[in-house]
């Protein structure tokens, strides 16, 4: 077996007990390079559990989290150090939030959003991350001429792509979204999502989502997991999933009889 046909990540009984409240429970899964796992399930269900868990933010009650790290060894991530943590965090990973302010830091420019992640992996000369920070912004659709505003003065919109533009600049390997559209407008979401499911392909990007909006896991992913209570409740190739549920929580979820 070559290392690209080992899994990038492999969650094993993944579990999250909030004191007496479950967060999730026993979540198993693989992700290959290259793959879009999208997480849904309704709200309260344990997707942003999962996904806290997986980037190491949340120590797990039980279970592990494998990752084959750029050297080719798995290792599990609830093992490594902070140091190995938050490299990880800075240059295999990107984390889109749902609100750009959590993943942006406001009281730095556009360019300094974005070349601030370069410089987190070793870039060093000036005009080469600012000219790299205006081709990204251009990239996701943003006038370089704004590369010394602020983010406080760009809409919902534009501080969601200039969040991924922060994110995707140092071609990270695998990439969590949590509800990375929902916060907007319908009409800025299916831009969003364009610009998105172009980018992720172009780059060949690993990307766990998180969403409770079913188009865009359609859009979006390969693969599907659905989630109900904290347990994953059903799994498979989304098209599958979406157009022929197994599960009569599944088809609720697809006939929009709940409300998300
Ligand atoms: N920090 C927390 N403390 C206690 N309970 C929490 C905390 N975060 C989430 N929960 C609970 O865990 C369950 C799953 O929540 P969450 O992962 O946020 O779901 P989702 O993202 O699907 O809406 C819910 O019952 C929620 O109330
Ligand atoms: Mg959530």
């Amino acid at each position: 077996m070559t290392p690209a046909d080992l899994p990038l990540l492999s969650a094993r009984a993944l579990t999250k007990h909030y004191g007496p409240r479950l967060g999730c429970a026993d979540v198993t899964f693989d992700l290959y390079e290259g793959e879009v796992l999208a997480v849904v399930g309704e709200s309260g269900s344990g997707k942003s559990t999962l996904l806290s868990l997986l980037a190491t933010e949340l120590d797990p009650t039980a279970g592990s989290v494998g990752y084959r790290m750029r050297d080719g060894v798995t290792r599990n991530l609830f093992t490594l150090s902070e140091a190995e943590r938050r490299f990880l965090l800075r240059t295999d990973w990107g984390f889109v939030r749902q609100d750009a302010r959590d993943g942006l830091r406001m009281g730095v420019s556009a360019g300094g959003n974005v070349g601030e992640r370069l410089m987190a992996v070793g870039a060093r000369h000036y005009g080469k991350i600012r000219d790299t920070a205006s081709d990204w912004l251009g990239r996701v659709e943003i006038d370089p001429s704004r590369i010394d505003d602020m983010p406080k003065s760009f809409s919902g919109g534009m501080r969601q792509r200039l969040q991924i533009a922060r994110n995707l600049v140092t071609h990270p390997r695998l990439v969590f979204m949590d509800e990375p559209t929902s916060g907007l407008d319908v009409s800025v979401q299916a831009r969003l999502l364009d610009l998105i499911r172009g980018l992720v392909s172009e780059l060949g990007l690993a990307v766990i989502i998180v969403t409770h909006d079913l188009a865009v896991a359609r859009l979006l992913s390969h693969r599907i997991m659905v989630m109900r209570q904290g347990r994953v409740i059903e799994t498979g190739l989304t098209d599958q999933v979406l157009d022929d549920p197994r599960e009569a929580y599944t088809q609720l979820l697809v006939s929009s009889v709940l409300a998300a």
